[in-house]
């Protein structure tokens, strides 16, 4: 199953072209669904089609979903939701706000992240199109099985305790709901499976990033900063989507002033992120919706080519044995000296900390000594 994730900076044109990916896949005939975890849903918009919180087929081999959290808490995360809320209820919370708090930052992520993997264990796709919302909170999401397992190991051992003490003296000192087996069996589960998820998108046969920009200033610097911290997360960006170009013919007044500070960035863009493939796409005159200009979208950006090509392969992690020498290289593109930070952990598990970014990482076992 090929997954292709979009990111990038507000605005920029990430919906529009995920909706063209994924429609142009499924015209090819592939198996295609887009999926957006961007809370702020525009997919909806984009396809002018009404979407929700579960699959639904909207065209010969093609699938959306909007994933929506509260959907998510009342069917795959119950034993979780139940259990919190009955937490902070018994901590004098009300129910209703017992059961707004239940929902943890970063759940739907993980909702996200737990419909990949089912998708693949199943092949249930050729090709799953992912619509984030901009970059700070796609970071979020990538960096979420790294997270999490921290998290849970943490929360796992506390209530297994908790367990042990109340079973010990049946209970009566508790003043607070136990944890429920169902609840604890919740928490393994995704515990597991987010070393599978991170296993899949670091997998770049499979996952890759193209990272949607504009010719601004403001959007290239953010867009260099979200490739070091996917790098560091071991995902591998393939290409960038250059969005929004003003055409470079016929020109005058404003627009050729504009036409010209335009080529200023494309340079920069160039000297940037060289020799990464780059694709670009026109600013149309209107707004990019409904099913004939997603479909000129995706001819500007793809051509008459196949949107699930890997655009380019190199991953920014490699470790590399020369005999006597174990090497780990971790690119970091854009990140300035002095910004990053590496420290050792629990003997196997190097930490790489890049500005507030931070990723760690269990070495292979003959590095585990160096
Ligand atoms: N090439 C283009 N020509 C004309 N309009 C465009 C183009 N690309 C995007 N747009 C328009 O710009 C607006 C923002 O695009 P879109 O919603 O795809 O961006 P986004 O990156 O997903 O935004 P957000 O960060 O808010 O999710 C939309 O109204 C869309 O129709
Ligand atoms: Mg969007």
């Amino acid at each position: 199953m090929r997954i292709i994730i979009y990111t990038g900076k507000g605005g920029v044109g990430k919906t529009s072209v995920a909706a063209a990916t994924a429609k142009r896949c499924a015209a090819s005939g592939k198996r295609t669904l887009v999926m957006s975890t961007d809370s702020a849903h525009s997919l909806s918009d984009s396809l002018e089609l009404q979407l929700d919180g579960t699959i639904r087929s909207i065209g010969d081999n093609l699938d959306a979903i909007e994933i929506d959290i509260l959907h998510e808490m009342e069917t795959r995360w119950k034993e979780i939701e139940k259990y919190i809320s009955d937490f902070m209820h018994s901590q004098g919370l009300d129910t209703i706000s017992a059961k707004e708090l239940a929902v943890l930052p970063g759940m739907e992520f993980m909702s996200a992240l737990f419909y990949l993997w089912e998708f693949d264990r199943d092949n249930a796709y050729d090709v799953v199109v992912l619509d984030t919302a901009p970059t700070a909170e796609t970071l979020r999401l990538l960096s979420f099985p790294d997270v999490s397992q921290w998290y849970i190991d943490k929360l796992y051992a506390l209530f297994k305790r908790m367990l042990r003490v109340a079973r010990a003296t049946v209970g009566k000192m508790m003043e607070i709901p136990l944890p429920t087996e169902g609840f604890l069996e919740d928490l393994e589960i995704i515990r597991a499976r987010m070393i599978s998820v991170r296993k899949l998108l670091q997998d770049n046969s499979k996952t890759t990033i193209r990272l949607v920009v504009n010719p601004e200033r403001m959007v290239i610097n953010e867009t260099k900063r979200a490739y070091t911290y996917l790098c560091l997360y071991g995902m591998t960006v393939e290409c960038l989507v250059v969005n929004r170009l003003i055409p470079d013919e016929g020109q005058e007044g404003y627009f050729k002033k504009k036409l010209e500070e335009q080529n200023g960035y494309i340079k920069i863009i160039h000297e940037a992120f060289d020799p990464m493939p780059i694709l670009t796409a026109y600013q149309m005159p209107t707004e990019l919706l409904g099913d004939e200009k997603l479909n000129d979208l995706a001819d500007m950006v793809f051509g008459k080519g196949d949107p699930t090509v890997h655009f380019s392969t190199e991953s920014p992690m490699e470790f590399l044995d020369r005999g006597d020498l174990q090497i780990m290289s971790l690119r970091l593109p854009f990140s300035t000296k002095g910004e990053e930070e590496l420290y050792r952990k629990q003997g196997d598990v190097l930490i790489v900390q890049v500005g507030g970014q931070r990723r760690s990482i269990r070495l292979p076992l003959v590095l585990s000594r160096s």
